[in-house]
């Protein structure tokens, strides 16, 4: 399938320059929808995961329905003060502005396999950050895995050769 043509572009959002990938027209659409996130698990198969850790809150609907698939437990990555119990927690700078993620402290245990779920990859500021937290908490990230990459934004380049895979490439 071709996804691309199912992802809506909104030039200038959230700020003038952006051209903003929206995929709510993907997701609205049930075989789209169904179709990647049946690609993003066929494209990790090869990998051993325990856990599919993804940053709120477009990360949960890639993440969670492929965790599902996958036959895994899910992860919430979320922003700091939504979780209710003891967390680690990590800032990170976006595309557009910045935040602060965080995770609890028992989500994983110290040698589970992750893999890294989001609809989008852009600087790699949350994929490096949700790297760190996984990381302090002793798990091995074995990939990141996407529905669109941003190519000419390098996030690719900050994340020390982590295997990234992505669906649609802009
Ligand atoms: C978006 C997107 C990714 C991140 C990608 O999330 O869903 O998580 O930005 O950008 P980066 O590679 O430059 O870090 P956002 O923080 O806008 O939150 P949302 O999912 O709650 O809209």
């Amino acid at each position: 399938m071709d996804f691309k043509q199912h992802i809506r572009v909104i030039p200038d959002f959230p700020q003038p320059g952006i051209r903003f990938k929206d995929i709510t027209t993907l997701l609205k659409n049930g075989l789209a929808y169904k179709e990647a996130i049946d690609a993003l698990k066929e494209k990790v198969s090869r990998y051993e995961i325990d856990y599919v850790a993804g940053p709120e809150a477009r990360g949960f609907v890639i993440g969670a329905p492929l965790a599902y698939a996958l036959g895994v437990g899910f992860v919430p990555i979320r922003k700091s003060g939504k979780l209710p119990g003891d967390c680690i927690e990590a800032s990170y700078a976006l595309e557009y502005g910045k935040d602060k993620l965080a995770m609890h402290r028992d989500a994983i245990q110290p040698g589970s396999k992750v893999l890294i779920a989001d609809d989008l990859l852009a600087t790699g500021g949350t994929l490096s950050t949700t790297i760190d937290l996984i990381q302090q908490l002793g798990g091995e990230i074995v990939a990141g895995a996407f529905l669109i990459e941003l190519t000419y934004l390098n996030g690719r380049e900050k994340l020390g050769g982590l295997e990234v895979i992505s669906l649609v490439q802009y």
